[in-house]
């Protein structure tokens, strides 16, 4: 029988590029993307969209029955910047839409797979920094952070109690130039992007030395696609797989864009999101990825840099 897939945050960082690679797969038609804002126009184009907000259960429901899903995608999501903004209303929605996903997919037997993005905020300030393990101390200071390790601990829950398959990924900060992310403290790694093609500059809200976690989107669609099709018996996590990528500073990053535009400058003031990043892994043993799935990373810094600047590029000459 046809897989039919609902995306929940399809206009999103991650959605906006895992719609298209799903539709790829699956085929347009069954690719539901559904967000609370519009998607961009290739997701538009391409296949099914409605506006569909997760917090409105009886509508997500109802989408469900109607279009037989069997697997659903839930990305929607407020981040750590933004989460510390409005720390409680960043808790609801986080919280109950996941909740309510996992519940969905309990009643209908139809849906027979979730995906639910964690995030290496799942750890804190206590946690060993260098090749944080995937089990370890995990005591997150930020609300966002607080959230995701709550939101594991219910989808291994929902495993256990009731059999929902339910996988995640703790994504370490993800680079793209397709969508940009919005509120999330490691965003500064895709700003930067864009401020060194068209300004030459860029004040960046981390201090130079801030080592954390990274991935390429390309790699993160990968390592989520790949997760998904693994058979359930070689899936040893039930909670949230650590999967890692690159690891570099801000310093770091501003000296291999420099490869490409020599005279690029950046100045470091950093804001509330240092502390955020301060407590936050440096690396990220993924060594049971790698046994389970086979993950690996295939983008490193060069080579991201390359097609980030090569992409936004196009995207200015378009415009
Ligand atoms: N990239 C996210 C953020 O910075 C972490 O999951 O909020």
């Amino acid at each position: 029988m046809a897989e039919n897939v609902l995306v929940i945050g399809a206009a999103g960082q991650i959605g906006s590029e895992l719609v298209m690679e799903l539709r790829r797969i699956y085929g347009n038609e069954h690719v539901f993307a559904t967000d609370i804002k519009q998607p961009p126009a290739d997701i538009m184009d391409s296949g099914p969209f409605q506006f569909l907000d997760v917090m409105d259960d009886k509508h997500l429901i109802h989408f469900v029955v109607r279009n037989k899903i069997s697997q659903i995608y839930h990305l929607a999501a407020v981040l750590s910047g933004n989460a510390e903004r409005l720390p409680i209303q960043a808790w609801n929605i986080n919280m109950e839409s996941l909740i309510k996903v996992l519940e969905v997919a309990r009643m209908f037997e139809e849906v027979h797979k979730v995906f639910w993005p964690s995030s290496i905020a799942v750890f804190g300030p206590t946690t060993p920094k260098e090749n944080t393990p995937q089990l370890t101390v995990m005591e997150p200071t930020t609300v966002y952070g607080i959230s995701k390790l709550a939101g594991e601990r219910w989808c291994e829950y929902y495993y256990r109690r009731y059999g929902v398959d339910v996988r995640s990924i703790r994504y370490p900060g993800l680079i793209s130039y397709k969508t940009e992310a919005g509120g999330g403290t490691t965003d500064y790694a895709v700003e930067i992007f864009y401020a060194a093609v068209k300004n030459g500059s860029y004040t960046c809200f981390l201090n130079k030395d801030t080592r954390l976690p990274m991935m390429f989107m390309a790699d993160a669609i990968r390592a989520t696609i790949e997760l998904m099709e693994q058979p359930l018996e070689k899936l040893s996590i039930h909670s949230s797989y650590n999967v890692a990528g690159i690891s570099f500073t801000p310093d770091e990053l501003a000296s291999e864009i420099r490869k490409h535009i020599p005279g690029f400058t950046v100045n470091y003031k950093p804001d509330f999101r240092q502390a955020i990043a301060d407590s936050w892994p440096h690396s990220i043993d993924d060594s049971i990825a790698r046994q389970n799935n086979g993950w690996k990373h295939e983008y490193d810094l060069p080579r991201m840099t390359e097609v980030m600047l090569r992409e936004i590029r196009k995207k200015f000459q378009k415009n």
